[in-house]
């Protein structure tokens, strides 16, 4: 065979055609959306470096769950920026601490809505690490776990329908499952941020959630970008370790290692298009440069066809309205 009696073009040719010959489909149903809270009440301050985007008291935070539930993405994933912020990120363990009244509050006003709280230290603490740190100004991994799975069972407490965390300690998630058990939340799913990279796109997320290090950076505990075996040996880890659903982070430049960890593993794998994928887009749009609409739905496409079952994006909302239009 060959040319000319292979011809490609053949079922290319209308949208018809196009549309019967997809092999990927984007769906509202795949789709979970971040939201920030801070403290006060009516407050809605835009992340300047991530246009659409804000920073949401509890009261609007409702508001925002509610339009993101009406728009058909089933899920919000939390964030919190406390004011009060220390070296044992008691923000995060207080029963009535902002994330843990977010969540009350959200899963009150929206009960079908899935609220996935994010699990971390770096929003809490002084030093804005996501775990404890030696007086030598290194991160400690054991103490840290103990906090992580504390902030962890103050979430579940609070009504949260997954725990994600986003640290990167080792043994964490073993440490989470093992509190959560032993406390009565053995059905609180966890959606571990399996291979999470040291990367230069997370830099809006850090205006947005207030946790930029004080010192230093994140690179004795995320991933070097330039590493995939390690990617699979950090999932197959967690799924040991008792995670439910794992997380490749960033998603875009990091396509190859969705697909060897959808390959890899039999739980539903979740791609984060993070703050800083965000962020490009929506600047090349603004100046004209880029489709915004196009460019969302080619990079998620992309995410998709890669392997990934889930997707956290900014755009959520958005793209479910397009995709029901
Ligand atoms: C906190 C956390 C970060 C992101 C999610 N959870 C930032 C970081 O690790 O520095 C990034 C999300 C984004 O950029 O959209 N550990």
């Amino acid at each position: 065979m060959g040319f000319p009696s292979e011809r490609p073009r053949r079922t290319r040719q209308s949208d018809a055609w196009r549309r019967m010959v997809r092999e990927t489909r984007l769906a509202p149903d795949m789709f979970i959306y971040p939201l920030f809270v801070v403290p006060g009440r009516a407050v809605r301050h835009a992340v300047e470096s991530m246009p659409g985007i804000c920073q949401l008291s509890v009261d609007e935070a409702v508001k925002e769950a509610q339009a993101v539930a009406a728009a058909g993405v089933p899920a919000v994933l939390l964030f919190a920026a406390p004011t009060q912020k220390d070296a044992k990120a008691s923000a995060a363990t207080d029963p009535k601490g902002l994330a843990a009244q977010a969540i009350t509050a959200i899963k009150a006003a929206c009960p079908e809505l899935l609220v996935w709280a994010d699990v971390c230290l770096c929003g809490a603490t002084d030093h804005g690490h996501c775990g404890h740190v030696t007086p030598e100004g290194v991160i400690d991994n054991d103490p840290s776990i103990q906090t992580l799975a504390e902030v962890a069972l103050n979430y579940a407490h609070a009504g949260a329908d997954a725990v994600a965390p986003s640290d990167m300690m080792d043994g964490r998630v073993q440490a989470i499952r093992t509190l959560l058990d032993a406390k009565g939340y053995a059905a609180t799913p966890i959606v571990s941020y399996a291979a999470k990279y040291a990367s230069s796109f997370y830099g809006p997320f850090r205006e947005a959630a207030e946790s930029a290090p004080a010192f230093g950076d994140r690179r004795s505990y995320q991933m070097d970008p330039a590493n995939v075996r390690e990617a699979l040996r950090e999932v197959l880890l967690d799924i040991e370790e008792g995670a439910d659903l794992i997380m490749v982070k960033p998603a875009g430049p990091y396509l190859d290692v969705i697909r060897q960890v959808r390959d890899a593993v039999r739980v539903p794998v979740v791609a984060y298009q993070v703050s800083g994928e965000f962020s490009l887009i929506k600047a090349a749009a603004a100046r004209g440069w880029i489709d915004e609409r196009a460019a969302v739905m080619e990079t998620l496409t992309g995410i998709h066809r890669a392997g990934a079952d889930l997707i956290i994006s900014y755009f959520a909302p958005q793209v479910a309205q397009w995709l029901r239009a």
